[in-house]
């Protein structure tokens, strides 16, 4: 192999663009790789002891918010495994098939990365069981009586599947995966960092205090540093002076409409809905859906995270409910707390429905 762009592979354009988007300031080692550190630690162990038996990692699940960085570290596995990296999501494969051409181009010890593997469709997901566990599949080719199956040998090669959504996988899928690993967010501090380095880059200059304001508003998402810091360098562009600092970067994260805490119009769009029109709440996902305009898994899966992470909102099986800091965070002032509202925080479990390992 060539060098590390050679490696990144996607076939029949099966959703690779899709799901790498802009590779520049994407690490290529698990020393670039910042945060995260329980699973780096651990995955560090399984690549070296994979290597020493010369047999390929063992299947891998990442689960987590989206824009943590899990395809990120799926291309930094292959390439400190020294591997090719094939890259999919469980919607781009249409057909079993499809799945089955990707299958069967592997070479030992290849990674297969498939990102949204939770939306891989029935038939698809059948042909990964014997794929992931014996390193064969069974097609059927043809229809009706003269229709016959041919089982097909695969390389030892290794699944990555992400998802944002542990809970929706199917069990034998789930149970087919050797290693699991859960993405936490970034704190400010590892976020910092990560902006510090696509700063160096992307080539522009930034002082510590708009790094640290940058970090603060990024929702614990990398993904989200790096559009604030590429935003933030477009206003610094037109209107800086040729670097960044605090006064450009408050201009850029106001005209954003992004607050002291990260959040973003929708964010408190959602917060206010609760709080005004359902006494805080708790309120169920459909209607906040229909009431916003939002898809249901767009708030579950994008804004919820965070705003469960910053403390605003609380998942109860009577439904969301706007927490205290919530009001005071809009402004507003917070029901007494002998008022009853809220009680049901305390009461009931919260649900845990989409995250079946927390
Ligand atoms: N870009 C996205 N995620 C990252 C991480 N964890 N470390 C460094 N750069 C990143």
């Amino acid at each position: 192999m060539s060098d590390d762009a050679a490696r990144i592979v996607s076939v029949n354009n099966v959703g690779a663009d899709e799901v790498l988007g802009d590779t520049t300031l994407r690490p290529k080692h698990l020393t670039e790789y910042i945060g995260q550190k329980n699973v780096t630690d651990n995955l560090k162990i399984f690549i070296e002891a994979a290597g020493k038996r010369g047999d390929a990692l063992d299947h891998v699940l990442f689960y987590g918010p989206p824009g943590l960085g899990k395809s990120t570290l799926a291309g930094i596995i292959a390439n400190e495994l020294g591997v090719d990296l094939r890259i999919t999501s469980g919607p781009a494969i249409e057909r079993a098939g499809d799945l089955a051409a990707l299958l069967t181009n592997l070479n030992d010890s290849d990674v297969l990365f498939i990102d949204e593997i939770h939306r891989l469709n029935r038939s698809a997901e059948e042909i990964l069981y014997s794929a992931m566990e014996d390193y064969e599949i069974d097609m059927i080719v043809g229809k009706g009586p003269s229709a016959k199956s041919y089982r097909i040998p695969l390389a030892r090669f290794t699944l990555i599947g992400a998802t944002t959504r542990a809970g929706s996988l199917t069990a034998p899928l789930r149970d087919r995966f050797g290693i699991v690993s859960k993405f936490e967010m970034y704190t400010p501090e590892e976020l910092a960092e990560i902006i510090r380095r696509s700063a160096v880059l992307l080539n522009v200059e930034i002082d510590e205090a708009s790094l640290m304001e940058m970090a603060r508003r990024s929702r614990g998402t990398p993904r989200v540093a790096n559009r604030l810091l590429k935003r933030v360098r477009d206003f610094c562009q037109v209107r800086g002076e040729g670097y960044i600092d605090m006064k450009i970067t408050e201009d850029t994260l106001h005209s954003l409409g992004i607050d002291k805490l990260g959040l973003e119009g929708l964010d408190r769009d959602i917060l206010r809905l609760i709080i005004d029109r359902f006494g805080g709440g708790p309120v169920g996902i459909d209607t906040i859906s229909a009431a916003i305009g939002e898809e249901r898994v767009t708030i579950e899966d994008v804004y919820e995270p965070y705003l469960m992470q910053a403390g605003f909102l609380h998942r109860t099986q009577k439904g969301r409910v706007a927490s205290p800091d919530a009001y005071l965070h809009l402004g507003l002032t917070p029901p007494a707390p002998d008022s009853g509202q809220l009680s049901f925080i305390d009461e009931d479990k919260e649900d845990t429905d989409h995250d079946v390992w927390t």
